[in-house]
């Protein structure tokens, strides 16, 4: 059984002005435990909304999401959710505070939760700097404290978000090869959204990219259809792409 399963996913949001729009349209998909699942697919196409769903932040309009064969209802644990920007951090505590805030929201003891919070924060190579401030940590070391926060809490699935967008080019390359070796090392299923294709390359086992199609033909987003009749629509590809990971998989 997949850890994830989209059945015929729809998402249409009603904006202010009381007009719909349907942002994913009979979206499927699975995901198998322990996959580096990449979903690609231009600006506006739907993603965030697909991850806002699976996340249990937004609820589908029409279709089911299921992980473990129970329905995403809500928020939880067991889905560590990473942004695109790094001002989701709390700039008042300190690099180990903001990565066991989660566990002091469980009431884990301090001194394992400070252990959980440290090992975390070395996976990411944060080490020696867990005192410093968000105001005093670059964006690349930002977005570590991001995943090594989402990490801690052992979530069954890591959902990330454009996570390196924002980042120079060096940078990104950098921390595209450090996901890839915490992905190895902790083996979390992870969910990884971009627009950028030679990071989803480089990145993803399997890459999903979104392709014009007709719009009959099972769109993930209505924006397309905006655009004189076509879609967007979500298939499987990556199979045979020489990635950095399909090398060491
Ligand atoms: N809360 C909302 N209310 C109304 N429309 C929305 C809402 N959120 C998203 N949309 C619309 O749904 C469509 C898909 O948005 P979404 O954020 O999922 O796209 P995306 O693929 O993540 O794009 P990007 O790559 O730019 O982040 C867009 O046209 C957007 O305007
Ligand atoms: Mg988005």
């Amino acid at each position: 059984m997949a850890l994830v399963s989209f059945h015929d996913v729809q998402k249409t949001y009603r904006s202010l002005q009381g007009v719909d729009y349907t942002a994913v349209e009979r979206f499927n998909v699975e995901i198998e435990a322990g996959e580096f699942f990449c979903l690609l697919g231009p600006s506006g196409c739907g993603k965030t909304t697909v991850l806002k769903m699976l996340a249990g932040f937004e609820a589908p309009t029409a279709g089911q999401i299921l992980m473990e064969g129970r329905a995403v209802t809500g928020a939880s644990r067991d889905r560590g959710v990473v942004f695109q920007g790094d001002d989701s951090l709390y700039g008042w505590l300190s690099a180990v505070e903001n990565v066991e805030f989660g566990l002091r929201m469980q009431r884990v003891r301090p001194t394992p939760r400070r252990e959980r919070a440290m090992r975390y924060l070395e996976l990411v190579g944060l080490k020696g700097q867990e005192q410093k401030y968000p105001a005093e940590l670059s964006g690349g070391m930002k977005q570590r404290i991001q995943i090594a926060r989402a990490l801690v809490n052992e979530p069954k699935m890591l959902l990330m978000d454009e996570p390196f967008a924002a980042l120079d080019a060096q940078t990104r390359s950098l921390m595209q090869l450090e996901l890839a070796n915490i992905w190895q090392a902790t083996r979390t299923t992870v969910l990884f959204i971009t627009h950028d294709i030679d990071e989803a390359v480089t990145l993803g086992k399997r890459a999903r990219q979104a392709h014009r199609r007709d719009a009959r033909r099972a769109p993930i987003a209505g924006e397309g259809r905006d655009r004189g009749g076509a879609g967007w629509r979500a298939q499987p590809d990556g199979r045979g792409v020489p990635t950095l990971l399909q090398a060491s998989l």
